[in-house]
């Protein structure tokens, strides 16, 4: 598997997916810091926000000078305003600028703007073709495999963007009214591989190394986009890159997890403006970060109920004591867990 969109190589094929609420520039430094992913994305930010430089948008923009390469993804409907938000992006310092158009969220889809997208391949071809003309570095576009089960046509628009000037699609197996659910199936995606000669990333819960296999395997995709499993699991780069490229192994003990995600929730607090707001996007982070730890079901119940950042911290260092001795190997560690963090 290699990876080179335009002249920007994409080290083991591995990319970041755009999450809202999620991969601010924090959220990214923390993947950065642990290593192993090639590409990294904003959220999803509104074109309109972008060039009427709303203040919180720009925030959502912000990229760190050492980070690359990095992806600003923007999302809308109209075709003139997205072309003015993707040269924004570009000025901004985004290495490559991408389309939205994978969205389920009904707020977005209400305004006709990601997914809902999916609907229109005219109006796609317009914004397409606007947006490429306005930047010089690399566009990509995000897709979902279709609208429904019944209008599967990521490979007709795949085409078509690419026939437009996009440089990559990443295609999500699901449709847009599979929202999260539905069987994993993975046909589309390798029918847009087929369907164009631009480098083509497989989505949608590639979550460790087979995850990972299975879907480069099953569509012959150029690499493969990580979303949920890197919040899950930010080491999950390392453990594909090592497993399908032989790179160095990378497995964190609980000491490591620990640091990592306190580090994450220090840069949090310093970054909101308030502890409540930073309390909400630990617990966004939080609940993902403890799935398939030891007991981490445990600390994830009482970390969500926390009603402060002092709670809430205390939880998880309650939590990550346990783990440590545990791992040292004593099966008593978790006893008193609910009793030391309550
Ligand atoms: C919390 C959350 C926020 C998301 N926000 C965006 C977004 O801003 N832009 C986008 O294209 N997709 C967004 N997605 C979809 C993901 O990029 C990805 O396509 C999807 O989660 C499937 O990949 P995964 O199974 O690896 O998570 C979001 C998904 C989640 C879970």
């Amino acid at each position: 598997m290699s990876l080179t969109i335009r002249n920007i190589a994409i080290e083991h094929g591995l990319a970041l997916a755009p999450m809202e609420g999620v991969t601010d520039v924090s959220f990214r430094r923390l993947v950065r810091k642990v290593g192993g992913c090639g590409l990294f994305c904003t959220e999803f930010i509104p074109a309109r926000g972008l060039v009427e430089d709303h203040a919180m948008v720009r925030r959502m923009a912000e990229l760190d000078d050492d980070e690359h390469p990095v992806t600003i993804q923007v999302f809308g409907r109209d075709p003139a305003l997205l072309a003015d938000g993707a040269r924004v992006a570009q000025d901004l310092g985004a290495d490559i600028v991408d389309l939205n158009m994978g969205c389920p969220s009904k707020k977005v889809c209400a305004h006709s703007g990601g997914s809902a997208l999916m609907k229109e391949p005219a109006l796609v071809a317009q914004i397409v073709r606007a947006m490429r003309a306005a930047v010089e570095v690399p566009f990509t576009v995000k897709m979902r495999a279709g609208w429904d089960p019944d209008h599967r046509n990521a490979p007709e628009l795949a085409r078509l963007c690419e026939s437009e000037g996009a440089e990559a699609v990443t295609v999500h197996w699901r449709t847009r009214t599979d929202g999260y659910g539905g069987e994993r199936t993975w046909h589309t995606v390798a029918e847009v591989k087929d369907a164009v000669s631009i480098p083509v990333l497989a989505n949608g819960d590639v979550v460790d190394a087979a995850t990972a296999r299975e879907a480069l395997e099953a569509t012959g995709a150029d690499g493969v986009m990580i979303g949920r499993g890197a919040i899950r699991n930010p080491w999950v780069f390392h453990e594909i890159a090592h497993a399908l490229h032989g790179a160095p192994q990378v497995v964190p003990d609980a000491a490591e997890k620990e640091r990592v995600l306190l580090a994450y929730f220090d840069e949090i607090l310093d970054r909101f403006d308030t502890d409540r707001g930073a309390l909400g996007r630990w617990k966004g982070i939080g609940k993902y970060f403890v799935d398939g730890l030891e007991q981490g079901d445990r600390v994830r119940t009482a970390f969500l109920r926390s009603r402060s950042v002092t709670e809430a911290r205390a939880h998880v260092e309650a939590y990550f004591d346990c783990l440590r001795r545990f791992e040292a190997g004593d099966p008593t560690a978790f006893d008193a867990l609910e009793v030391s963090a309550a």
